[in-house]
């Protein structure tokens, strides 16, 4: 593509400009956008530029395995994996508001990530992959709209506090444009073409307490949603989609028992940006095959509903 090669090009000259000689961090969330944001920056600075990710243990199944052999393996980036599962599941022990799980994963995720940074020691640079919609919708952290509807997780306030500078070379792009330029850098269409994924991870997506054997329930549950959508051939069609586990238990009846076990939603949108979204309308077949894998196939969980709510009034995210 023509247009994102000279994109590339003058942002590559633009990081080199503004770094110099200079150290650069960048936190790895796991999705696309932060990845494309350290190639590019990788592809301008070489090993000037250090990658921390900070893995909260509260990914998709097999997700965090891919960053790290993406980054340590396909491109040789020096990455820090910092393993703190331990460390985010003990601090959400008991936890069921939303904003507080919200804030305590946001700290903890900036508390991680900064003590990396002084390890690793004199990087004047902090780079994001922010794009253009967060640049509008992080006006509600400045002073501007005085309702959040939700703490969007990212690492603000960390540049200020570490003294650092901001390289954000994604800030005047759209998500279909960072995986235009995500393929120009040469990253594997799977990688490129991910669904967003939110910093806090499966927490919010397991409305209640958090705990590791609810995240793995929900990783096995989202892991069959999803291998159901891509065989279906539909992924692409979807802006997001995955799995939801309630904190609410029915009864049910397997074989000539009975369960009582949890619930498990269905989400599915499309959208452009994220900011307003429409229910992917799957035909009952899919979802009625979905269902069936799920009960039959994860423990825990003994019915699934599909959510036809769409942004607005609903968010995307159940928290
Ligand atoms: P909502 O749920 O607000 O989500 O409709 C809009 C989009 O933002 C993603 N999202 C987040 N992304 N940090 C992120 O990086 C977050 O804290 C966060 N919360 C929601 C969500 O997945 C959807 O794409």
């Amino acid at each position: 593509d023509w247009t994102m090669a000279e994109f590339k090009k003058t942002k590559i000259a633009e990081i080199r400009e503004q770094v110099g000689d200079g150290k650069v961090i960048c936190g790895l969330s796991g999705g696309v956008d932060s990845a494309v944001a350290a190639v590019l920056i990788h592809e301008a600075i070489g090993d000037q530029l250090t990658c921390v990710f900070v893995d909260h243990g509260l990914m998709r199944m097999g997700e965090a395995d891919q960053v790290v052999s993406l980054f340590r393996g396909s491109y040789n980036i020096p990455l820090v994996h910092v393993e703190a599962e331990t460390l985010f599941l003990g601090g959400l022990k008991g936890e069921t508001d939303p904003e507080k799980k919200r804030k305590f994963i946001g700290k903890t995720f900036i508390d991680v990530f900064e003590e990396e940074a002084k390890k690793i020691g004199g990087a004047a640079f902090l780079a994001q992959g922010t794009l253009y919609p967060d640049v509008i919708e992080s006006v509600s952290f400045t002073g501007g709209p005085s309702v959040t509807i939700k703490s969007h997780h990212n690492v603000g306030g960390l540049p200020e506090r570490m003294n650092m500078e901001l390289v954000e070379p994604l800030r005047e792009l759209f998500k279909d444009e960072v995986r235009d330029l995500g393929r120009e850098l040469g990253l594997p269409d799977v990688f490129v073409g991910r669904h967003p994924f939110p910093g806090p991870g499966l927490a919010i997506r397991i409305p209640g307490e958090v705990t590791r054997e609810r995240c793995e329930i929900l990783r096995k549950a989202d892991a069959i949603y999803l291998e159901e959508i891509r065989n279906a051939g539909l992924y692409d069609a979807i802006w997001q989609a995955f799995a939801v586990l309630l904190p609410v238990k029915t009864v049910g009846v397997m074989g000539d028992g009975r369960t009582y076990d949890s619930v498990c939603g269905l989400r599915a949108v499309t959208s452009t940006d994220g900011m307003t979204a429409d229910v992917y309308p799957f035909d009952a077949a899919f979802l009625t095959r979905v269902a069936t894998r799920i009960v039959n196939e994860v423990k825990g969980i003994n019915r699934v509903v599909y959510d036809y709510t769409s942004k607005p009034p609903g968010t995307i995210e159940w928290e």
